[in-house]
C-alpha cells in the first residue's frame, strides 16, 4: 500500500488542535462532567445553552493561519459523547438537537477548504453518554463505526482521524481492523492516529496507524524501518484542553516555539491546542499567543515546514535540513542593548558545527555571520526584538 501521504502529513509540520463541545459552555475543561461529578441530568442541560456564532469556523481558520498552522484537528465528539456533527439519526445527542442546530463540522470543513487548511477529525473512543459503552460493548462498537462512517462520507476529503480513549478499556475488543478498515474504504489517504495517552508516549500500536503520539511529552525519532510512520506531539497552552475560564497557567510563547522546533528536529509534527468558549470564539490571550507564534514563523521564512533532521551535529544548536541548505537552530540567544535597560542573558553562545561551513547568515535578517573554524557566535537579537530562538542558514561542504 502506498503510504506516501504520511510524508505529506510530515510536511504540514504544525497544526492547531481544537477542543470544542458542550463543556465549552461550562468553561471548566473537557473532563468536567467526569471529574466534577456532574450528573447526566445537569450536564445534558448544556445542550440548550450551546449557541455558536455564525463566524466561529472562519475566525478559527484565520487564527490558525496567523500562527502558521497548516491543519486543524477538531473534536467531532469528545468523551462526553456529544457530537459536533449531524449524526444522521445515530444519536439525539448531537449538534442538530442543540440550541445551535447547525452541523458545525460542515461549517468547519468548508472554512478549512476555503482557507487552505487541512481538516482532521478527533473522535473519542471512550464514551460517558452511551450506556452500551459499559453494558454491550460490541453494540457500542457498531455505533462508533457508523459514526466514523458518517464522518468519512459527509464532508469530502479529510486529512485524517485522531482517536483517543482506548486506554480506558485496555483489554477490550475494540475491533480496530474494522474501525480503521472503514476509514481506508472511504478515505484511503487519511492519516489514522490513535493517541496512546500520557503513559505510553511514542508507542506504535496497530499496523494501520500512521503516526505515534507524544501527548504533552517530548518528541523522539520514530522507527520507520517497517513502514512510514509519523510522530506528533500535542500540547496545551495552559492546563486544560477544553475551555477553562479560570485557568491562567499559560506557558511562555518561547516555550511553545521551542517545542515546535524540537518536534521538527525529530521529523515530528506539533499540534497546539486551543479551547474555544461556548459561542465558538477564542479567548483574547489565545488569539494573541497564536499571533505571536506566527510572527516567529514568518520572521523565519516558514522554514519549519519542509524540513527534516540532519545527520550533522553541533554544539549549542540543532541542525536541520531542507535537503539543500542547513539550518542551525539556537535557543536562548537573549537580547543585547545597553546595560541600563537590557539584562544580557549569558552572553553570546559559541556554536560549533561538526562539518565544513562555507557560508552562514541569519535567517531572520539575512545578515551574514562571521565564521571561524566552523564556529560562530549566536549573536543576540538587538534591542527592539527578543525572539529567543534564532536560526542560522548554513551552506556546508560535505
Ligand atoms: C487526553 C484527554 C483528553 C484530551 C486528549 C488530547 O487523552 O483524555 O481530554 O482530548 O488527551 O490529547
Amino acid at each position: 500500500m502506498d503510504r506516501s501521504y504520511v510524508y505529506d502529513f510530515e510536511k504540514l509540520g504544525f497544526g492547531l488542535f481544537v477542543h470544542f463541545g458542550l463543556y465549552s459552555v461550562l468553561g471548566k475543561g473537557e473532563w468536567s462532567k467526569n471529574i466534577l461529578k456532574i450528573s447526566d441530568n445537569e450536564y445534558d442541560k448544556l445542550i440548550k445553552r450551546f449557541k455558536v456564532k455564525k463566524t466561529w469556523a472562519k475566525e478559527l481558520v484565520n487564527n490558525a493561519k496567523k500562527a502558521g498552522c497548516k491543519y486543524i484537528t477538531i473534536t467531532t465528539r469528545h468523551h462526553d459523547g456529544f457530537s459536533l456533527f449531524d449524526t444522521k439519526g445515530l444519536s439525539d445527542y448531537d449538534v442538530m438537537h442543540s440550541a445551535c442546530g447547525r452541523d458545525l463540522i460542515k461549517e468547519f470543513v468548508h472554512e478549512c477548504n476555503k482557507g487552505g487548511i487541512v481538516p482532521f477529525f478527533y473522535h473519542t473512543l471512550l464514551d460517558w453518554h452511551v450506556p452500551e459503552y459499559n453494558l454491550d460493548f460490541s453494540k457500542y462498537i457498531d455505533y462508533l463505526v457508523k459514526s466514523v462512517e458518517v464522518l468519512c462520507t459527509s464532508y469530502g476529503k479529510i486529512g485524517g482521524f485522531w482517536f483517543d480513549g482506548m486506554w480506558d478499556k485496555k483489554g477490550a475488543d475494540w475491533q480496530e481492523d474494522r474501525l480503521y478498515g472503514t476509514i481506508r474504504k472511504y478515505q484511503p489517504t487519511a492519516m489514522i492516529i490513535n493517541n496512546t495517552g500520557l503513559s505510553e508516549l511514542g508507542k506504535l500500536g496497530h499496523k494501520e496507524l500512521d503516526s505515534v503520539t507524544f501527548e504533552r511529552g517530548k518528541p523522539k525519532f520514530v522507527d520507520k524501518s517497517e513502514r512510514p510512520v509519523a510522530g506528533e506531539m500535542c500540547q496545551i497552552f495552559n492546563d486544560h484542553w477544553g475551555y477553562a475560564k479560570y485557568d491562567i497557567d499559560y506557558k511562555p510563547v518561547k516555550t511553545l516555539i521551542e517545542d515546535l522546533v524540537d518536534c521538527r528536529k525529530y521529523n515530528c509534527n506539533y499540534l497546539l491546542n486551543v479551547g474555544p468558549c461556548g459561542d465558538g470564539s477564542l479567548r483574547t490571550i489565545d488569539k494573541g499567543i497564536l499571533e505571536e507564534i506566527g510572527k516567529w514563523v514568518s520572521l523565519n521564512k516558514g522554514f519549519i515546514y519542509n524540513i527534516k533532521a540532519s545527520t550533522i551535529t553541533a554544539e549549542n544548536a540543532d541542525v536541520l535540513t531542507d535537503g539543500e541548505k542547513y539550518y542551525a537552530v539556537i535557543k536562548g540567544v537573549g537580547m543585547s542593548g545597553n546595560p541600563n535597560v537590557t539584562i544580557e542573558m549569558g552572553g553570546a553562545k559559541k556554536v560549533v558545527i561538526n562539518a565544513k561551513v562555507t557560508n552562514a547568515k541569519w535567517l531572520d535578517s539575512g545578515k551574514s555571520i562571521p565564521v571561524t573554524d566552523n564556529s560562530f557566535y549566536a549573536e543576540p537579537f538587538l534591542y527592539g526584538t527578543s525572539m529567543q530562538v534564532r536560526v542560522a542558514v548554513l551552506e556546508l561542504e560535505i
